[in-house]
């Protein structure tokens, strides 16, 4: 039987949730691709600033239903930062500690907003690394591990509503092409684009699933070739997307396709996005943006009309010293130039 702090605990979620509003589909329309409309569905306004505000709600749901959280428990998580951001928040409202396991590079304003929710951060080296340290915390602390690389795909329930699919196929009834011939997504756990393809599926939908790569995760490799054995040495620098590893997650049989995307063309997809919409958005918005804007200009040449639905994950606002600043991308990122003018050629009608 649940004890009485874990079901105020429920409440509390489900009471949170209940103040909560559903996130924004923006319209694109781009005049190169005349009858093709493109949609973004924008993340960046949960409370938290980001698509895993979805996520930790279900992660923590999951964790007391399971028996896995009481009151006291510490949570500790491996994130690149958005997760964590997220969870802090979820667990501030539980009066719960929390412990976020992130690699040293990870954007200033998301360990701020960590600290803000009353988190800590515990810093590795490299992405690599924070699955390994989040468990030795969590014996060392007899706390629990959230573990959402492993969790996100079942935490989430895709059948029915509430979940993101369901919210943007809603909000495309009215719209001139109401079923997206293509959903675009970019993966960390893998969690949100398991969600879209199982939901597509469900409900008897002719849409297709895009997942876009970017530069050192294996994900894209994994789906090629199936080896789960796959690694990368080296951590993605999309801050979100990208791992090193296959993870469990990451539900390879829903994707109907995958592109690697260039990291530069990436950020110069992002920073073009600002051009169009008034705000910066982050890196791995470019990466989907980078893969909806591929799928427009073959649907064009085709002589296709349709939609093409992706996602705004979180706000550039978190990194202005990184993605937004003009001397970090030429060290760590390189010369967006070229793509810059992919983009314009493109674009042109
Ligand atoms: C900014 C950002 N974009 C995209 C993703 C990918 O989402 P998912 O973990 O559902 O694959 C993440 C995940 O951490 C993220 O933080």
């Amino acid at each position: 039987m649940n004890s009485t702090w874990v079901k105020n605990a429920i409440s509390e979620i489900n009471a949170d949730y209940q103040r909560s509003a559903d996130t924004h589909l923006i319209r694109l329309s781009l005049s190169a691709f005349p009858g093709i409309q493109l949609y973004l569905k924008d993340e960046s306004t949960h409370p938290t600033g980001s698509l895993k505000h979805r996520l930790a709600r279900s992660l923590f749901l999951y964790g007391l239903c399971n028996g896995w959280i009481k009151e006291g428990t510490t949570i500790i998580e491996a994130s690149s930062g958005s997760t964590a951001v997220s969870e802090a928040y979820f667990a501030r409202l539980l009066g719960l500690p929390f412990i976020a396991v992130m690699p040293s590079c990870t954007a200033k304003r998301k360990i701020e907003q960590i600290e803000f929710y009353g988190g800590r951060c515990h810093f590795v080296q490299s992405a690599c690394e924070i699955y390994a340290a989040s468990e030795t915390l969590a014996r060392e602390l007899n706390g629990h591990y959230m573990d959402q690389f492993t969790f996100a795909e079942r935490a989430t329930d895709w059948r029915g509503n509430n979940n993101i699919a369901d919210s943007i196929f809603r909000q495309m009834s009215h719209e001139p092409n109401p079923i997206p011939d293509w959903i675009v997504m970019s993966a960390g756990t893998g969690g949100t684009s398991a969600t879209i393809g199982r939901y597509i599926r469900c409900q008897g939908h002719n849409t297709q699933l895009m997942v876009v790569d970017p530069q050192n995760s294996v994900f894209m490799d994994y789906w090629q070739r199936r080896d789960d054995n796959l690694r990368s040495s080296v951590g993605s620098k999309i801050e979100g997307i990208g791992r090193p590893r296959v993870e469990p997650s990451f539900i390879p049989d829903v994707v109907d396709d995958m592109l690697r995307v260039p990291d530069a063309a990436s950020v110069a997809t992002a920073q073009w996005l600002e051009g169009q919409l008034g705000r910066k958005v982050g890196a791995s918005t470019g990466t989907n943006m980078w893969g909806a804007l591929q799928l427009a200009a073959r649907m064009h040449k085709e002589g296709r009309s349709g939609s093409i639905v992706t996602l705004l994950c979180d706000s550039g606002e978190r990194y202005l010293e990184t993605y937004y600043n003009a001397e970090w991308v030429k060290e760590n990122i390189g010369d967006l130039a070229p793509w810059q003018a992919e983009i314009e050629r493109l674009l042109v009608r």
